[in-house]
């Protein structure tokens, strides 16, 4: 179903990208209404690839995970040493879930080579075999090995997650990633580690919680803070139907487009080492002890008067080298593709990755049952440390008001449940994102429209 006025699905990718940056409106349905959130199940979760974890989550031959979305569940299993596989969470004898998730987790986890259900005792292997049913005979040979096998969805890696699709007739994940997977592969995405992760419930859509991190537009406005250390305002690409986002280098500092930024004001070795104090303490995000520690030298190692790009550059080869000596490799990425992928990706339709030469800040957000207005939300910091100094990590349920969030992720969820709430108001006419700074936004509403049918950026006349 097409509305009239909306951008053309059929446009070629370059005409898309132009529609794209003009001034647009999207309506509230896609984030309130209760019908729109019933049918993203069958229109949208179905058929799209998801990122379910990590590969290094599940090592051993039999260790598992389980990832729910709305009313499905999966186990995702290591198969053997090189195959994951992940298969629907349900008997096929009566229905039964078959791995249960404890009560205020985001997941089950376990390890072993068969999955035996708690009703009857029917189990499974790792093939997804029905391998026991017991009093077999009763059912007269009609209980075929086909009829009960647990159902496969389509699995694959890449970047070091683990990725599902309930499509059986879905394109391969590579050709759905398209630019964002041949952008990224110079940063080795695969071989990151979490340093840190933590989920939560949030009052609000999926989307408006993603929308909260997919743009620099807020920067400012939202966290204060950052204005003494420059301009963090940046523009946003269409890549197909994901996005990418990036930073406006500063003036005279055209080569500096990555994520590791100094300040363009003052002396950039104090503002420097000021602003990764500020971000390590208050965001636990972005940086790394050895960028910090580094930043922390900068006044007794460079003359005063270093010019800002002089200052980058020592901090970022100081930085790479002291990690080299302990056995942390940074991809070496030429600074063309570090400025063409920009800060961070919206990939198609829930997960951000916001990549970084050492460490990355990756989002996700899903639907938590049917209500319009609750999330599921998910924020892991991962970085690059010595082979066997990874640490041991899982997701801890952590609410938005815990100090463990620190200060600067608050400020961003302060906002989520009142654009919830204030886009439920008659007196709002939908949204109106930055045609430059928020088109991410507007390319995520123009593809979700293409599976929903609804709901697409109409020019804003
Ligand atoms: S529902 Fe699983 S064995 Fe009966
Ligand atoms: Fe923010």
């Amino acid at each position: 179903m097409s509305e009239t006025g909306d951008i053309q699905a059929t446009a070629s990718e370059t005409t898309t990208a132009e529609a794209l940056s003009r001034p647009l409106t999207i309506g509230v349905e896609a984030y309130i209404s209760e019908e729109y959130a019933r049918a993203e199940r069958d229109r949208l979760w179905s058929k799209v690839w998801q990122q379910v974890g990590r590969v290094e989550e599940i090592p051993e031959v039999g260790d598992f995970l389980t990832y729910e979305i709305l009313d499905d569940s999966f186990i995702v299993v290591r198969t053997t040493p090189d195959t994951v596989q992940a298969y629907y969470n349900v008997c096929s004898h009566r229905g039964r879930r078959l791995v249960d998730t404890p009560p205020g987790a985001r997941d089950a986890r376990g390890r072993g080579r068969q999955f035996v259900c708690g009703f009857h005792g029917w189990s499974y292997n790792l093939d997804g075999q029905c391998t026991r049913v017991p009093e077999r005979e009763d059912w007269q040979d009609r209980l075929t090995d086909e009829k009960i096998r647990l159902g496969a969805v389509k699995t694959d890696t890449w970047g070091g997650w683990i990725w599902i699709n309930m499509d059986p007739d879905c394109e391969p994940l590579l050709d759905y990633l398209g630019p964002a997977a041949t952008l990224l592969e110079p940063f080795q995405l695969e071989r990151f580690r979490y340093r840190w992760r933590r989920w939560l419930v949030f009052d609000c859509n999926w989307k408006v919680a993603l929308e909260a991190f997919n743009e620099t537009y807020h920067v400012p406005y939202t966290h204060p803070e950052f204005i003494p250390f420059g301009a963090f305002l940046g523009w946003s690409r269409v890549q197909g139907r994901h996005s990418n986002i990036g930073y406006d280098a500063p003036k005279g500092q055209e080569g500096n487009q990555g994520k590791l930024r100094i300040s363009d004001s003052g002396d950039a070795r104090v503002s420097t080492a000021v602003m990764q104090n500020f971000i390590w303490e208050n965001a636990n995000t972005n940086t790394t002890e050895t960028l910090v520690e580094v930043a922390n030298r900068l006044v007794a190692e460079l003359p005063e008067g270093t010019p800002p790009t002089e200052v980058a550059r020592y901090w970022l080869e100081t930085a790479r080298r002291e990690d080299a000596e302990r056995g942390v490799v940074w991809p070496t990425i030429d600074p063309q593709t570090v400025a063409e992928s920009g800060t961070a990706w919206q990939i198609f339709p829930n997960f951000q990755i916001g990549q970084g030469q050492n460490n990355m800040l990756c989002y996700s957000a899903r639907p938590h049952g049917y209500d319009p207005g609750k999330c599921v939300f998910e924020v892991a910091v991962y970085q690059l440390f010595p082979a066997g100094e990874e640490p041991e990590t899982e997701w801890l349920h952590t609410p938005p008001d815990d100090p463990d969030w620190r200060t600067v992720l608050p400020q961003d969820f302060s906002n989520m449940a009142a654009v919830q709430q204030g886009m439920k108001a008659r007196g709002f006419t939908g949204a109106k994102p930055n045609p430059y700074r928020e088109r991410a936004i507007a390319n995520l509403h123009h593809n979700l429209a293409k599976y929903m049918g609804t709901g697409a950026p109409r020019d804003l006349d």
